[in-house]
């Protein structure tokens, strides 16, 4: 497709901070961060990565959003979620929970292992004004839901959210239009990654290293990717794991407050009244 490869560059890369959140949750927070305090649409990611049941037992004790979208994709472990409206559903290694708090959700998300790996991500996506009072939604993606495809020789890509090589992922309907794939590469493989030139775009590579548009990206580091079509990825030391992700950018002031993601400071005290005066509770 002439005219259509326009490479992406990475202009910055980011190491994660870490940190702990929920009751005691040990991860590494990557964006959200002094250094990267948001890539809109993207507001915070989390890698947790422990086979400590100290440093994940607690887990994330009933909390409340608004205003945005908490994404949570586990590599490895089970964790049970529950909210204010009734949901309640078992998230296994390879599933995915896309949550869009709108006016407002409380939930949890408790470990359901005593013992071995937990590992995942969380991720927050905003959603514009006219959407952040939106009635609450979850998509709740099992393993086997999430097609795998090969783009490449030695380079597969689970695909969560978005379209590629001829695969489409399960979330749908999404204001953003995100793309969340998951790249595993063999060493020695290479792609040419394409994203959708109109879109915010990130790689955060988990595991192993990995060659982005010539740069050098270690594992728990994040590239952000500017302007262009595709990004040309090396798995050069040998394998590599990473999560690409890619959505349309909002463009509209944000005021963060704790769990609460909106566009005004007033707004941000009206969540906090509205969730102490209960009306979280659906
Ligand atoms: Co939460």
């Amino acid at each position: 497709m002439p005219g259509q490869n326009r490479e992406r560059k990475v202009f910055k890369v980011v190491r994660g901070v870490d940190t702990s959140d929920g009751a005691g949750v040990r991860l590494t927070r990557v964006i959200g961060v002094p250094d990267l305090l948001q890539h809109d649409p993207f507001l915070l990611l989390d890698r947790f990565s422990s086979d400590k049941p100290d440093e994940y037992i607690g887990g994330f004790p009933p909390h409340p959003h608004r205003g945005f979208e908490t994404v949570t994709y586990m590599i490895a472990g089970e964790m049970e979620h529950e909210d204010s409206a009734g949901n309640r559903g078992i998230l296994k290694s390879g599933g995915v929970q896309w949550m869009t708090a709108g006016r407002g959700v409380i939930h949890s998300e408790m470990p359901r292992q005593e013992s071995g790996l937990m590992q995942g991500f969380q991720l927050w996506l905003n959603l514009p004004k006219k959407e952040k009072m939106c009635e609450p939604r979850y998509q709740n993606i099992e393993p086997d839901e999430v097609p795998e495809v090969q783009l490449s020789p030695g380079v597969k890509v689970k695909v969560i959210a978005g379209e590629i090589g001829g695969m489409k992922g399960p979330v749908q309907g999404v204001y953003t239009d995100p793309e969340y794939y998951d790249l595993a590469m063999d060493g020695g493989s290479s792609v040419d990654f394409p994203v959708s030139g109109l879109k915010s775009c990130f790689l955060f590579v988990y595991q192993g290293s990995l060659l982005v548009s010539g740069e050098l990206v270690e594992e728990g580091s994040l590239a952000l990717l500017g302007e262009g079509d595709q990004v040309r990825v090396v798995a050069e030391k040998g394998p590599a794991k990473a999560l690409v992700v890619a959505a349309v950018p909002i463009g509209e002031p944000i005021a963060r407050g704790g769990p609460f993601v909106m566009n005004t400071r007033e707004e941000i005290m009206q969540a906090y009244r509205d969730y102490e005066s209960g009306k979280f509770d659906l």
